[in-house]
């Protein structure tokens, strides 16, 4: 197996494990997500934000699940078929075109923004994801909340709203 590979294997297995016992549910409170919105999980992992905000949203609802590693959409896939996640759909960062602009109402980057390379492409991208009356949460996971709040408000398309624990509350410049 390719180095990469196993390493990505690994935080898989470790994410799947952490599913199972983390408090995803109160996490997902603060993302105040309403039944038929339509929600990116930017960075979804092995899925376990992504299978809450579906419970969330009822049928009419959506969430896109993407990732940049096959193995995460893969372990997304299964959670999907296990637990009949009618309303997620999953997608590789290669693939993101796929989403339309302004498509989201609700974006999350949860424990991923350190390991984004380019944070200002990453940024401009999640801007024209989002409506212009949406919110992302980005995450401080291993970096400071100032270093994270300078290269949002550096980006010049987000405006910070609040910290909640450890997310910040962004909301997209004039549209
Ligand atoms: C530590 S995991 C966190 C997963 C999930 N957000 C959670 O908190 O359970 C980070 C995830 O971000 C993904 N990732 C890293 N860089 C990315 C990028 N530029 N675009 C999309 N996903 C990325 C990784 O493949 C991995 O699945």
């Amino acid at each position: 197996m390719h180095e990469n590979n196993f390493t990505v294997e690994t935080m898989i297995s470790m994410l799947e494990q952490r599913d199972i016992t983390a408090p995803i549910n109160e996490e997902c409170n603060k993302f105040n997500i309403k039944t038929g919105d339509i929600v990116i999980d930017y960075g979804c992992g092995s899925g376990g934000y992504t299978k809450k905000i579906s419970e969330l949203l009822g049928e009419n609802g959506k969430v896109y699940a993407v990732d940049i590693h096959e193995l995460a959409i893969e372990s997304v896939k299964k959670k999907i078929n296990k637990y009949q996640l009618t309303n997620v759909e999953t997608v590789l960062v290669k693939n993101i075109n796929e989403i339309r602009d302004t498509a989201s109402d609700v974006i999350i980057a949860i424990d991923m923004f350190h390991m984004v390379q380019d944070k200002n492409v990453f940024l401009k991208e999640l801007y024209r994801l989002i409506k212009k009356d949406g919110t992302l949460f980005i995450s401080t996971h291993h970096m400071t909340s100032e270093e994270v709040e300078r290269i949002i408000l550096d980006s010049k398309l987000w405006t910070i709203q609040c910290e909640i624990d450890n997310c910040l509350k962004c909301i997209p410049l004039l549209k």
